[in-house]
């Protein structure tokens, strides 16, 4: 087989934050699949960056006292570990921030511009007088237009899901100054995607076989002109507004001083200038590189950011004369323990420093999500009790287990070294290299949870070999000491195998086994049979390879922040309800919180959850809210319909699994759920209606 030439990038995260377990997941999928087409020989450039413009990261800074470049500079010095710590195998790490991005961006935009797919249009937009400058739609808040919900997004309604120009939100405010925007025109770029060539271009690249079938029948709907199912119409490809004005943290539109790029034109640039930047400091050259027609594309990118990819940036480097991607590879998201709020005791989220803090190893997270994933944009849970047992009955039980079972025996009575094998272990052995081709074929497409069960199958059969063949009973006969050495080396030489294919997932346990068995770095081709170790070979000293998981970890892992702990006193302390009061707090602290009133209109069971239930709420604005509450345990819905509580009103909405959550209701429950269960939602005194506040 021929050196294949990849190049292969994963999404560039914002740097207004550190990463969270989705950026983690994406990353740890796509190292799966650079390692394995490094294991196959082929040459592999993978690079990453941070996307540092737009506004959101240069408000966020200036909130900070910092100057946008410290900001992300600050952002980026806190990387490396969550990188090195899941053993995520980047080539480069750059910023979008960087010359070569810059020039690369500019240049890119002289080249569409020569292609004569840039225009101009004076646009009227929300101007924030006090902050003197344009509001990006996310600044811009008001009431739904809809469906009169208070304090959504200029672009879209986060309660009734309704989209819509900033323009059209009921008495709109400047989320950063709070003044009412003014309107003011300015004159925008656009890059002319509705350009014929453009739409006729897109619509084959999107539909030859190099999306996802679901990804590319969800992009085709974007091409037409037709009315959908909600009454809207869609108006095929439009032109796409590049350009933003200053001030702004970005790059410079060449010949239009005061015009920035928009964050989204330059940041998928990134990804050659981060590729551009590594070649550099190798001495490589970075246009012939690029020219090379065996060059191969890839990006991993999440669903939420398909437009880009499969519009924009494709018809970007076609139009300016580049390379386009070869494939888009589409992941859904990840939801921790069923997306659900989780209870006390077990906190909220998975912060991957965490787990790293805590002493959990990063491949066990590796092989969990590797169980998970496949080439589907499909979303993937992470579940504690799941994960615990794949990682303690499959890896470590079954795959462990193989050598744990033989090695003592080959050290201790065959001085470290193998014997030969038999017929019957010859067979077991060729059944573990046959699968060798359908196990790539499963990396190559990504099929990382099929590609794991073919290899613990095959575990299963090992181990099946080993408990007929009982090595420790032939231990204690002395006249089966030629089975015994025969029985253990098929082990060492079926772990080798398994170990060459779990090696994508598992690097790290790869190179210790590598050092085990005194072997050097193994790649596919090791798994041929004329690349076993051979009767004579001298193995190392088995120390054990891989820990169980412990529930008390995982317990620690999801276990909420600990609070600061109050004042010590000198009589010893009574936890009332089972839990500590809380550090004291001023009336100004208290006063944040917006208790009011609220009528439980409606109450509905949650579909797929059994903690939650869908509570709709009168807090008398005119408009109700949604809410979900973790009390299906201790109520039936019919229970609460028409009952006054007390709810949390000014609670930021939160996206949850089932919808999104506006708000919370008060309820009691004691500190130990377990010792004590159940849960009891406030209900106010007679009188009180919807919208009176509680002080
Ligand atoms: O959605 C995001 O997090 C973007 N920062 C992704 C950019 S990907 C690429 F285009 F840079
Ligand atoms: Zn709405």
């Amino acid at each position: 087989m021929s050196q294949r030439r990849l190049f292969v990038t994963t999404a560039l995260p914002y740097a207004n934050g550190n990463f969270h377990i989705g950026h983690i997941m994406e990353y740890i999928q796509a190292d799966i699949w650079v390692r394995f087409q490094r294991m196959q020989g082929h040459a592999v450039n993978f690079v990453g960056a941070d996307d540092a413009h737009g506004a959101p990261i240069m408000i966020a800074a200036e909130k900070a006292g910092k100057t946008p470049q410290q900001f992300v500079a600050d952002i980026a010095a806190g990387r490396k570990p969550y990188l090195d710590g899941f053993h995520i195998s980047f080539d480069n790490w750059h910023s979008t921030d960087a010359p070569e991005n810059h020039q690369l961006a500019q240049q890119i935009y002289r080249d569409l511009k020569k292609a004569g797919l840039i225009s101009t249009k004076t646009i009227e937009q929300f101007f924030d007088i006090e902050k003197n400058m344009f509001l990006p739609d996310r600044f811009i808040k008001g009431q739904c237009p809809k469906c009169g919900a208070k304090d959504q997004y200029g672009d879209n309604c986060e309660v009734c899901g309704a989209v819509y120009a900033p323009t059209d939100l009921i008495n709109p405010f400047s989320a950063l100054s709070g003044v009412t925007p003014v309107l003011k025109s300015s004159e925008h770029f656009f890059f002319k995607l509705s350009d014929p060539r453009c739409v006729d271009f897109l619509e084959t690249w999107t539909q030859d076989g190099r999306l996802q079938p679901e990804v590319a029948n969800k992009v085709k709907e974007w091409f037409s002109v037709r009315e959908n199912a909600d009454g809207t119409k869609s108006e095929g490809l439009g032109d796409w507004d590049i350009s933003r004005d200053a001030p702004y943290f970005g790059i410079e539109i060449p010949d239009a001083p005061g015009k920035y790029f928009y964050v989204w034109l330059d940041a998928p640039v990134g990804y050659l200038a981060s590729l551009k930047n590594l070649l550099d400091k190798r001495g490589e050259d970075y246009e012939a590189y690029m020219a090379d027609p065996r060059l191969e594309q890839y990006h991993f990118i999440g669903k939420d950011i398909v437009t880009f990819h499969t519009l924009f940036w494709p018809a970007m480097l076609k139009f300016s004369g580049r390379k386009t991607p070869d494939k888009v590879f589409v992941h859904g998201f990840l939801t921790v323990n069923n997306g659900e709020k989780m209870s006390k005791s077990r906190g909220t989220g998975l912060d991957p420093l965490k787990y790293l803090s805590l002493g959990m190893n990063p491949e066990w997270l590796r092989y969990y999500l590797a169980a998970k994933l496949n080439a589907k944009n499909e979303d993937i849970d992470f579940n504690a009790d799941d994960f615990m047992a794949r990682v303690n009955s499959d890896l470590v039980g079954k795959y462990i287990n193989i050598a744990s079972r033989a090695a003592g025996f080959i050290a201790k009575r065959f001085a470290g070294r193998l014997g030969d094998i038999s017929a019957d272990g010859n067979a077991l052995l060729s059944v573990l290299r046959a699968q060798s081709d359908t196990i790539t074929q499963l990396y190559e497409f990504r099929e990382f949870a099929k590609a794991l069960r073919e290899v613990m199958l095959l575990a299963d059969r090992v181990n099946a070999y080993v408990d007929q063949n009982k090595p420790w009973e032939l231990a204690k006969q002395a006249a089966m000491d030629g089975r015994l050495h025969d029985v253990c080396t098929v082990c060492i030489e079926a772990f080798r195998l398994l170990t060459i294919y779990l090696k994508p997932v598992l690097p790290a346990l790869g190179a210790e086994v590598e050092h085990f068995l005194k072997t050097g770095p193994l790649c596919f081709a090791d798994a041929d049979a004329d690349a076993s170790l051979g009767s004579g070979h001298a193995i190392g000293d088995y120390k054990h390879l891989l820990q169980r998981v412990d529930i008390k970890q995982l317990d620690a892992l999801f276990e909420a922040p600990a609070q600061e702990a109050p004042a010590p006193t000198a009589i010893e302390k009574i936890a009332p309800g089972g839990e500590d009061i809380a550090p004291a707090i001023t009336i100004d602290d208290f006063s944040k919180i917006d208790l009011r009133i609220a009528k439980i209109v409606n109450c509905e069971a949650v579909e797929g959850s059994t903690k939650l239930l869908r509570l709709t709420l009168d807090v008398g604005e005119g408009a109700l809210r949604n809410v979900f509450s973790g009390i299906a345990s201790s109520y039936k819905p019919e229970d609460l319909i028409g009952k006054h509580t007390v709810m949390v009103a000014n609670l930021a909405p939160r996206k949850m699994k089932f919808g999104i959550s506006e708000g919370m209701v008060l309820a009691a429950s004691h500190g130990d759920e377990k010792a004590q269960p159940g849960i009891y939602v406030l209900e106010s005194g007679a009188g009180a209606t919807p919208g009176m506040r509680v002080r």
